[in-house]
């Protein structure tokens, strides 16, 4: 039985496929995600269905003051574990901070990312179409604990797909985001029953 010690809030700012999978896994694992925050009032996630609470925190000009923000609504949950699925702030250093794992052998985050490369390759932004636009023969998605750099975290786990000749840049990303909603739950699921 999976004891709810982990307080785990999701932060998205666009669509939400991603959120939306590791909300449904974690409902068959009968676990309850603590809370959304949101930064992005025209995100695609704040019109769908959501059975969590979700918290639209718009960025301020300042991304201090924005962050005590979102760590004010964190602190009512408790949380202890946070999942970005497309969340466009880079978090600051004294952010990432307050999330430190305790574990002795795991010294990384509790903060977990997924993005659509398979890093070291394409970090930043739009990182599907210029994988597309090289031609690469494999596109590919990595998730990773979240550290102070952009995309450089410690990997947990990639996966690949490969494009197919016929393959528009619309069928390319559909096909990384569906390996995405794939993995993303499992690595979910690692954090829900082992804590790292
Ligand atoms: C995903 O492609 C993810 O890899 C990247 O941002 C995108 C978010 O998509 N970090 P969605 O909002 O979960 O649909």
């Amino acid at each position: 039985m999976i004891s709810q010690t982990k307080n785990i809030a999701i932060f998205a700012s666009g669509n939400g496929s991603n959120a939306i999978e590791l909300i449904k896994h974690a409902k068959k694992l009968n676990f309850t995600i603590a809370c959304l925050i949101c930064d992005n009032p025209h995100a695609g996630i704040l019109k769908k269905e959501i059975p969590i609470p979700i918290h639209l925190i718009e960025k301020t000009k300042s991304k201090k003051e924005h962050e005590r923000e979102i760590l004010k609504t964190l602190e009512r949950y408790q949380v202890n574990w946070i999942f970005l699925a497309g969340y466009m702030r880079i978090l600051s250093e004294d952010f990432i901070a307050k999330f430190t794992h305790k574990h002795p052998t795991h010294a990384h985050s509790r903060i977990i990312n997924i993005h659509p490369s398979l890093l070291p390759k394409y970090q930043g932004l739009h990182a599907y179409e210029r994988s597309f636009a090289n031609n690469d023969q494999f596109g590919g998605i990595t998730i990773h604990y979240v550290d102070a750099g952009i995309d450089t975290g410690e990997m947990i786990l990639q996966g690949k797909f490969e494009r197919k000749n016929e393959d528009t840049i619309t069928d390319y990303i559909k096909r990384g985001q569906e390996l995405e909603h794939g993995l993303y739950p499992k690595i979910l699921e690692r954090v829900i029953k082992y804590d790292y």
